[in-house]
């Protein structure tokens, strides 16, 4: 599947945030091209968690990071992103630099799968409490699957709700694209700021 012009703008943000030794989040690994980017971007010495709930997803995934040689920079996880609380070392809690959602359904296996809004909702909010200080995440929405433009719609939503005092929001989207739309959200965590004196 080729990629969009809103997963390449999201991970040209990416791009930008993550730090070799970073620990990073794919929410939903799929075919695992997301996760052989962000274990790229953190190699040599960080680390990728990635969930899916389907397991022919994580066996796409690891053997798309085995081919690439990074297995060892990733950990899969047989779970839902709703649990990310759970999933995640409690080291990892407050260290994490990026968060990658890329929704919807696995591209060549059951599309009736699909991320759901409750559950991507969830998701965020755990996301959000594990990013570190100049952290980000993004989320890429399809709203060509029934379900999709509610889903779009309530990401969109939750972006607007968060703090301006602490966090930025954006959203990205191809206005002169034919058919369904496909929009990235992109969320950064500000840095801290210096103690005064
Ligand atoms: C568009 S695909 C992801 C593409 C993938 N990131 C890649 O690089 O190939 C969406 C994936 O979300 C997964 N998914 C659906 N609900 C989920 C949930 N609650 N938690 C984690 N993954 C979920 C699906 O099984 C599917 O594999």
């Amino acid at each position: 599947m080729p990629a969009t012009a809103a997963l390449t703008f999201a991970k040209a943000l990416l791009a930008h945030i993550l730090r070799p030794g970073d620990i990073a989040v794919d929410a939903t690994a799929g075919n695992g091209h997301d996760a052989v980017f962000l274990a790229r971007r953190v190699a040599p010495d960080g680390l990728v968690h990635c969930c899916d709930i389907q397991p022919a997803a994580l066996d796409s995934t690891r053997a798309r990071l085995a081919a690439a040689g990074l297995s060892d920079l990733a950990r899969l996880h047989a779970a839902g992103h709703e649990r990310l609380a759970d999933i995640l070392p409690a080291a990892a809690r407050g260290r994490v630099r990026a968060v990658v959602f890329n929704l919807g359904y696995l591209p060549g296996g059951d599309e009736t799968v699909t991320t759901r809004p409750e559950t991507t909702l969830a998701a965020l909010e755990a996301a959000r409490a594990v990013l570190c200080p100049g952290g980000a995440i993004a989320v890429v929405c399809y709203t060509g699957h029934p379900g999709g433009p509610a889903e779009a719609r309530a990401v969109a939503g939750w972006c607007a709700g968060l703090p301006f005092a602490a966090w930025r929001a954006a959203r990205y989207e191809l206005v002169n694209k034919p058919g369904d739309a496909i929009i990235a959200f992109f969320v950064e965590k500000l840095p801290a700021k210096p103690e005064a004196g």
